[in-house]
């Protein structure tokens, strides 16, 4: 039998998510990645306990680098059903928002109960990721050059046609050389690498894969919306010494095991969004003007697949007059 349209979450997500930009990119530029961080966290507690959810932050953000955190099991929400769990990233490119540069945006996910992979302290993972089109043909044990010729024959395309997305950091340098040897062309980005998987699912960007070691959170939030999107990542869990393998061993951790999306998230009803904080390829950043701001973003729920662009327009003298963010500190 055919259901009845139930509740989208995400389109609540959207004012959430709207909300941390806002607040965000008053900081753009200005050097001070806490202060940005800081901004967007504040501003998505208070949205996202305005929703009617049970919900629980399993992926936090914070323990890295001391940043302000929606720290993992913090209760948001009005605590009426549905039981959620909650991964957040306020700002994924702290230090882009600091320096001005491109791509930082704001992200959160909700899915059911006992959903999402908790990371615990392990900070790094491993990760692979595609669109929707090269699903199924990646393999995180394979060799970059066998992975990359994978994705080029599901796109019918040439190797040489591709473009692989890839932190800039020294650790990718055995990476960077293999990918140059395959012939595809390589986006260097020097942060923010829950954009740059979204981007291998979203054709105007021109991204075809996302290779390389990257934050474990990042790499369930990445999951959560390529679940929507239906492309795929896998990953694997990458202590940064001997210690961290010990505890992460210790915990239970299996470092040897593929993560794939459904270990990452198991639900299948999931929902995401993200909006920019700084221009990007994926969606463009806040421009204030005055009177108000405009903010775009992307909201998806996995079930439908629905993937919705939402351009807002937001104005300061009816917001100002009730809002506790203060989005507008001339007032
Ligand atoms: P922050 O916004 O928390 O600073 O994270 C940015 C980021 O580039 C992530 O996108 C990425 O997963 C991670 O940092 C990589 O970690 P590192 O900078 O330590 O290499």
């Amino acid at each position: 039998m055919k259901e009845q349209p139930s509740r989208n979450l995400a389109l609540e997500l959207t004012r959430v998510t709207e909300a941390a930009a806002l607040a965000a990119a008053r900081h753009m530029g200005r050097g001070d990645k806490k202060a940005g961080d800081q901004a967007a966290v504040d501003a998505m507690r208070l949205v996202l306990n305005s929703i009617e959810m049970d919900g629980v932050v399993v992926v936090g953000e914070g323990e890295k680098d001391e940043a302000p955190m929606l720290y993992n099991g913090e209760k948001l929400g009005t605590g009426e059903s549905p039981q959620v769990d909650i991964a957040v990233d306020p700002v994924d490119g702290t230090r882009l928002l600091a320096q001005g540069r491109a791509n930082s945006i704001s992200t959160v996910a909700l899915a059911e109960r006992g959903s999402m992979y908790d990371p615990g302290p392990i900070v790094y993972m491993h990760k692979i990721a595609v669109g929707p089109e090269a699903k199924g043909k990646i393999d995180i044990d394979a060799s970059i050059t066998d992975n990359i010729k994978a994705v080029a024959r599901a796109k019918h395309a040439d190797v040489d046609d591709l473009t692989v997305v890839i932190l800039e950091r020294d650790r990718h340098q055995e990476f960077i050389d293999e990918i140059r040897r395959s012939g595809a062309r390589i986006r260097l980005i020097t942060d923010g690498d829950v954009s740059g998987a979204l981007m291998t699912a979203w054709p105007e960007s021109g991204i075809d894969l996302l290779i390389g070691i990257g934050g474990t959170p990042e790499g369930v939030l990445a999951a959560c919306a390529l679940k929507c999107m239906e492309g795929e990542i896998q990953g694997r869990l990458y202590p940064r010494n001997e210690e961290e393998a010990a505890l992460a061993r210790e915990l239970g951790y299996d470092l040897e095991k593929v993560l794939t999306i459904d270990d990452l998230v198991s639900s299948n009803d999931i929902f995401f969004s993200v909006t920019g904080i700084t221009d990007g390829e994926l969606v463009e950043g806040v421009k204030f003007f005055g009177t108000g701001a405009r903010t775009h973003s992307l909201v998806m729920r996995s079930q439908s697949g629905t993937v919705r662009e939402i351009t807002a327009t937001h104005r300061w003298e009816k917001l100002m007059a009730y809002s506790q963010i203060p989005y507008d500190p001339s007032r």
